[in-house]
């Protein structure tokens, strides 16, 4: 069993971004993130300031428009128009979930597509079907760069998802179909979970629910990469799957925390550092 270390992985590429921030500013760019939260969701708060750390620790610079829970979205818009039209800011990113009064997709459909870093806009989502160039959303494309990092293939492998979300599991999906695996995707109305899961090589959970993967729903010598960032009650931070017992089975495992989770993060800087440099065009 070998650990998926997306922890050593992402500082590796934060270094790199840092790098090329550095040779981008000499040219006159900096690269520049907005980024709208709306309401008091602690997790929510939680990922924006890592993001806002990391954005500080590699040079992008970052602005957080916090706005209440009661905000129209009308006034979300606004911010978002004045933010399209900012030369200095190359990615724009809404914190999800929205307060319940919002219409979420008429807020991500009025986001430039180019300065779309979560890639959640349907042209970049349409793109990333057709396996074209654009912004792809940054936990499945973490988890696709921590498995080429350990010269991983998914090439002919059955790959099996579970969880159909519009953030992680479909995108994910689409990438590893775009990389030739076979894909089975699970959601709540899936009939007989084990039977998708069992016969995975590649087992990839973004749920939200501990302990979801037991050791009798994987496969001998799977991959299995964990999604799901879960805080017990005892503080204790865990993904969805049994690690202590499935690991064991496996050929490679990513470790909640430490594992995706970075990697995400890592990913948003280059998204962001990607849209700065079409500055350049
Ligand atoms: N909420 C949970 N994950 C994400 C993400 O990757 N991006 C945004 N904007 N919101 C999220």
């Amino acid at each position: 069993m070998h650990i998926l270390d997306g922890k050593a992985l992402s500082d590796k590429i934060k270094e790199n971004i840092k790098r090329e921030t550095k040779e981008l500013k000499e040219k006159g760019i900096v690269p520049g993130l907005a980024v709208i939260l709306v309401g008091d969701n602690p997790a929510s708060h939680t990922y924006v300031r890592m993001k806002e750390k990391a954005c500080e620790m590699t040079g992008i610079y970052s602005i957080v428009h916090k706005m209440p829970l009661d905000i129209s979205e009308e006034k979300i818009l606004e911010t978002i128009r004045m933010m399209n039209n900012n030369p200095n800011i190359d990615g724009i990113l809404v914190q999800l979930p929205l307060p319940s009064q919002i219409d979420t997709q008429k807020i991500l459909d009025s986001i430039d597509p180019r300065k779309d870093v979560d890639g959640f806009h349907p042209f970049n989502v349409g793109r990333l079907v057709l396996g074209l160039d654009c912004f792809v959303p940054c936990t499945p494309l973490g988890v696709m760069r921590l498995l080429k990092e350990y010269n991983i293939d998914v090439k002919g492998m059955d790959a099996c998802v579970v969880g159909a979300s519009n953030i992680v599991g479909k995108p994910m999906m689409n990438l590893l179909l775009n990389s030739f695996a076979t894909v089975d995707i699970c959601h709540i109305y899936t009939k007989n979970l084990k039977s998708h899961t069992k016969r995975a090589d590649i087992l990839i959970v973004g749920v939200g629910k501990p302990n979801l993967i037991t050791k009798d729903m994987v496969k001998e010598g799977a991959i299995v990469i964990d999604i799901g960032i879960n805080r017990l009650e005892n503080g204790k931070l865990v993904g969805d799957v049994d690690f202590e017992n499935v690991a064991p089975l496996t050929s490679y495992i990513t470790p909640v925390p430490g594992g995706v989770g970075p990697m995400t993060i890592a990913m948003l800087l280059e998204n962001t550092l990607k849209a700065a440099k079409g500055r350049l065009k």
